[in-house]
């Protein structure tokens, strides 16, 4: 079996994702509420997992409103696409070497939580920003954050501190803003095109 590269998150600990306690570090609502949904955007949640943030954003969108979840991981996809079958809102897409096979500019918000330490080296980014519109359409970067003192969550090594964060963005052509959420172990960042 070819050996699991250590940054990505394993499938067979996709409960983790669900856990009610997650709620006390992490509130679904607050990700849902740092994406400032007025009910009619295309969100892109970009590595979903079991899907828990995607659920909670389609029921804050109308009918106009759409969540795509993608995931690389056919582990995780047969999860996301069964945890989602009866939420019409949403439509999961497998995707592979970050190419999401939507139009460039279709996205309106882009989440990516606990994602960034997965995707270092990659061209995520990138494609965030492709898919990303123009005026009001924002990334939103949530993850754990090195330095903090936690007890859970991955190792500190492959961690970034929200500065970082920051810079890897501006590095991918998007434009940065650390925000204040207040989360105990997690950094946001919300950011915009530089041509947007
Ligand atoms: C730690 S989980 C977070 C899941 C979800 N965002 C959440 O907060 O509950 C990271 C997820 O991102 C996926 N992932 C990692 N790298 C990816 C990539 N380059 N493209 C798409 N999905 C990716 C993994 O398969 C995994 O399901």
């Amino acid at each position: 079996m070819p050996e699991r590269d250590p940054k990505k998150f394993d499938p067979a600990r996709a409960h983790v994702l669900d856990a009610p306690e997650r709620e006390r570090y992490l509130p679904t609502d607050q990700l849902v509420a740092l994406l400032e949904l007025q009910g009619d955007e295309t969100v892109v949640d970009y590595g979903a997992g079991t899907g828990r943030v995607s659920r909670a954003a389609a029921a804050a969108l109308g009918d106009s409103g759409q969540v795509i979840p993608v995931d690389e991981s056919p582990e995780m996809f047969a999860r996301l696409r069964e945890a989602l079958a009866d939420d019409p809102r949403t439509r999961p897409l497998h995707i592979t070497d970050n190419h999401v096979p939507l139009p460039d500019g279709c996205a309106d918000r882009i989440l990516a939580a606990n994602l960034l330490h997965e995707v270092r080296g990659e061209s995520a980014l990138t494609e965030m920003r492709r898919l990303l519109g123009g005026a009001g359409a924002f990334v939103l970067i949530v993850d754990w954050e090195r330095g903090r003192d936690r007890d859970s969550g991955p190792p500190d090594e492959l961690l970034y501190t929200a500065a970082e964060a920051g810079e890897e963005l501006r590095a991918a052509g998007l434009v940065p803003d650390v925000l204040d959420a207040g989360l105990p172990f997690h950094f946001a960042v919300k950011a915009t095109r530089e041509d947007g």
